[in-house]
């Protein structure tokens, strides 16, 4: 209590007892997603984190881009869990952790694992988590992150659970957007594709309620966006507007992030060949587009983007793509205290 303001105290006196007990909860869940308590701290989904801590980590993001930090992790272990296929989010963790001194167990598919002989998910991590201080992990089945989270008190770092989140690479979208405009807040972003599965759509978009962002989500009727994230956008009073064709977007926005039509997640085929051509943006559809826009994709891309984009000042996923390195270089400084 010594550490409350006159004027605090003069709140706490008008309270009943369950009201204060709420109010420590609630400002302890601030408290929580505040950048002060990163250490130690899993990231499962972006929906977790406030303004001020996305920013934070890009702070610090930046930070590493702009000097490497080759002994920052010296004596840690990372485990590198991916029960799914990756390219970029795990190889970008390992050569993040490998770059800033730390060392790397893991594998990357379940095959080789004793989930092959049944293990639970609880168990692996559990046990994974006395080996390592730290785990990146990526799971086909939704809430894997979190059933993890629960298993160790090790920190987690969701490296995409099924069609639910991927928080680090909502994180490595939004430095890469500041890095690219110039700036977070309110700008037109338009989301193209497959809406539906597409995880990181679905934590960009709880994440750029943060920013003030005027959203566009072009996808068939099927594949749009689903009506939970839609509803967390109305209650955080976003303005969103859904299109089915990439034309009635592409002068309008400052960011064009288009997504590939994953056939993996589709439980019927037959409707995945209906769709899967649907979207393929070429560089003559660029016409009308402003000169800084610039398109997105968190890879890997099948036949959504033609190659002769590659070529126009507007594609930026390769950069996308390299700037996850120095996002999981923050994040593994941050939640293993080695950064503030
Ligand atoms: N963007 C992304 O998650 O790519 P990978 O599937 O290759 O990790």
């Amino acid at each position: 209590m010594s550490d409350l303001s006159t004027e605090e105290i003069k709140i706490l006196e008008g309270l009943s007892k369950e009201e204060i007990l709420a109010k420590l909860k609630s400002e302890a869940e601030e408290q929580h997603k505040s950048r002060k308590t990163f250490f130690g701290r899993d990231i499962i989904s972006i929906h977790e984190l406030s303004r001020e801590g996305i920013l934070h980590i890009l702070k610090h993001s930046k930070g590493m881009k702009e000097t490497p930090q080759p002994d920052l992790l010296q004596g840690y272990v990372m485990g590198s869990c991916f029960f799914e296929p990756s390219t970029r989010t795990r190889l970008s963790f390992e050569t993040a952790m490998s770059r800033l001194g730390g060392k790397i167990i893991g594998f990357a598919e379940a095959g080789v694992t004793s989930a092959k002989k049944k293990e639970t998910l609880y168990d692996s991590m559990k046990i994974i988590g006395q080996y390592v201080d730290v785990i990146a992990m990526r799971h086909p089945m939704e809430g894997a992150a979190q059933r993890a989270a629960e298993a160790t008190d090790k920190p987690i770092l969701n490296g995409g659970d099924g069609s639910n989140q991927h928080p680090t690479q909502t994180l490595l979208d939004l430095f890469t957007i500041q890095e690219c405009q110039g700036k977070l807040d309110n700008l037109n972003i338009a989301m193209i594709g497959d809406l539906k599965y597409g995880r990181t759509v679905h934590s960009l978009a709880q994440a750029l309620t943060n920013f003030n962002a005027t959203l566009s989500f072009v996808a068939p009727e099927s594949l749009q966006m689903p009506n939970y994230i839609c509803d967390d956008l109305d209650k955080h009073g976003v303005k969103y507007t859904l299109y089915e064709k990439i034309a009635d977007v592409v002068s309008s926005a400052d960011i064009l992030y288009m997504t590939r039509i994953q056939e993996e997640r589709f439980p019927d085929k037959m409707e995945y060949e209906k769709i899967k051509n649907t979207y393929v943006l070429d560089s003559k559809m660029l016409i009308s587009a402003k000169p800084n826009m610039r398109i997105m994709h968190p890879l890997p891309r099948v036949n959504e983007i033609a190659t002769d984009v590659d070529h126009t000042p507007h594609a930026y996923y390769f950069e996308q793509a390299h700037n996850g390195l120095y996002v999981r270089q923050a994040l593994l400084g941050l939640v293993l205290g080695k950064l503030t």
